[in-house]
């Protein structure tokens, strides 16, 4: 099984382009399925979990064509739609399918996707949207099965803010019969860029980027062409890793409007950050201060980012307190950093982090995505070698990690 090899004490300099976001691509790409005829989309990362989605929706009877960074979906010969378990477990965010699936074929059958390591996820706000457009759902052996001849607007509210219920939500509305009103709705720029494509595709959508989301369903959709948005996670990840490595560098494809909060936090670190048109540029202090983040929807600090923060806190000057409030198991890389040296004590869904002057390098396990972006910000300032096992992790989510991390002067390297 992959590892990564990084050798610490490099400051990261120069600059390198951000890919596209994996999680606008992941529920744009679903958006194809709600249409007869092709959708091309253009900056799609290369990226495991965008793999497996393209699998998913293949064996459905979409043709999919790939070539770079474009992917075309054609989905008028959709006859199949079930997202088996097989695929629905390695990647949660498969259940992007249910929503757009119903509406169009008038059937689903969606594996639940189970626990995943940062907690138990459920999907039921999914399901609760869908019963209040009137579609029957049945939840047996494992799979959740939704049937309605045609959907009918309704006003939906969820319990609690929830990024895919709310874009599952949506894309089912579009082509349901009426007005549907999505309250307590998430207002993640990720949402926003699914609007976009979807108005795009002829979509009468309005509020998006707001709580309240009001979709006026039409009869069909049609074809576009639209480019994902660039990743906010991976753009406040290299970020991270500039800025616990005394570095310097320029991120290029990229906006600092989808992320003020991290960009806020890294400027009370110490770090100078100058924000272009589309790049940002950040220069880190000799060490950094100590900053305390507490987590929750957007615009507030993002849970995607709360690793990151913990590895550069481990190593900055002070105490910092880092409350997770999406998630309930989302500490796992804290234990990993103790292995590095660092000192934090968890106490619940709170995190104290005690910086100290220096890592060491040691072997760690990658448990979660961010959680093994967080083992590879602390690797690269540990003093000598820093060996992370499982990078499946981060190959879904981080395209091109090593190739960009060498171009900014890290020393890392795979083994098989
Ligand atoms: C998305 C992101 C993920 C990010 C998360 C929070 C994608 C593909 N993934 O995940 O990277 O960490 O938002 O910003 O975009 N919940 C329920 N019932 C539901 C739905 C959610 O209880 O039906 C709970 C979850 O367990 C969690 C909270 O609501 O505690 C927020 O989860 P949610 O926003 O749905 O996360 P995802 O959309 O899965």
């Amino acid at each position: 099984m992959d590892k990564l090899l990084i050798e610490g004490g490099a400051r990261l300099s120069g600059e390198i382009a951000i890919s596209g976001a994996k999680n606008a691509a992941l529920p744009i790409l679903c958006a194809a399925l709600l249409t007869r005829e092709p959708v091309t989309f253009t900056n799609v990362p290369q990226l495991k979990d965008i793999g497996t989605l393209l699998k998913l929706i293949g064996q459905m009877g979409v043709k999919v064509a790939r070539e770079g960074d474009t992917v075309t979906l054609d989905a008028s010969a959709l006859d199949n739609p079930v997202a088996p378990y097989e695929m629905v477990k390695t990647m949660r965010a498969s259940i992007l399918v249910l929503g757009p699936l119903v509406a169009r074929c008038g059937e689903a059958r969606v594996s639940l996707p189970g626990g995943c390591a940062i907690g138990a996820r459920p999907v039921d706000q999914h399901i609760k949207g869908l019963q209040a457009m009137g579609a029957q759902v049945t939840v047996e052996h494992g799979y959740v099965h939704a049937q309605v001849p045609r959907l009918r607007g309704a006003r939906l509210f969820t319990d609690m803010v929830t990024v895919t219920g709310t874009e599952n939500l949506m894309m089912a509305a579009c082509l349901a019969d009426g007005e549907t009103i999505i309250e307590n709705a998430a207002r993640e720029p990720e949402v926003v860029d699914l609007a976009n494509c979807l108005v795009a595709m002829g979509a009468r959508i309005s509020g998006a980027g707001t709580d309240v989301i009001r979709i006026r369903g039409v009869e069909s959709l049609s074809g576009t062409t639209h480019r994902i948005m660039p990743d906010r996670i991976e753009t406040g990840t290299y970020l991270c890793a500039a800025a616990a490595t005394g570095g310097e560098i320029r991120l290029s494809g990229t906006s600092s409007c989808y992320l003020d909060s991290v960009v806020d936090k890294l400027m009370d670190a110490g770090c100078d950050i100058v924000s272009e048109r589309d790049a940002i540029r950040l220069k880190a202090p000799e060490r950094l201060t100590s900053v305390s983040i507490r987590t929750a929807p957007y615009p507030a600090f993002p849970t995607d980012m709360q690793a990151q923060f913990m590895a550069i806190n481990a190593v900055a000057g002070g105490t910092a307190v880092i409350r997770e409030t999406i998630f309930e198991n989302r500490f796992m890389h804290a234990v990993e950093l103790q292995r590095l040296g660092a000192d934090i004590r968890i106490d619940g869904n709170t995190a104290v982090v005690q910086g100290v002057a220096q890592l060491q390098g040691a072997t760690v396990m990658a448990t979660d995505l961010r959680a093994s972006a967080s083992l590879v910000i602390a690797g690269l300032v540990a003093e000598g070698e820093t060996t992370i096992e499982r990078i499946y992790h981060l190959d879904r989510g981080y395209e091109h990690l090593e190739e960009k991390l060498a171009a900014l002067g890290a020393r890392v390297r795979r083994l098989a």
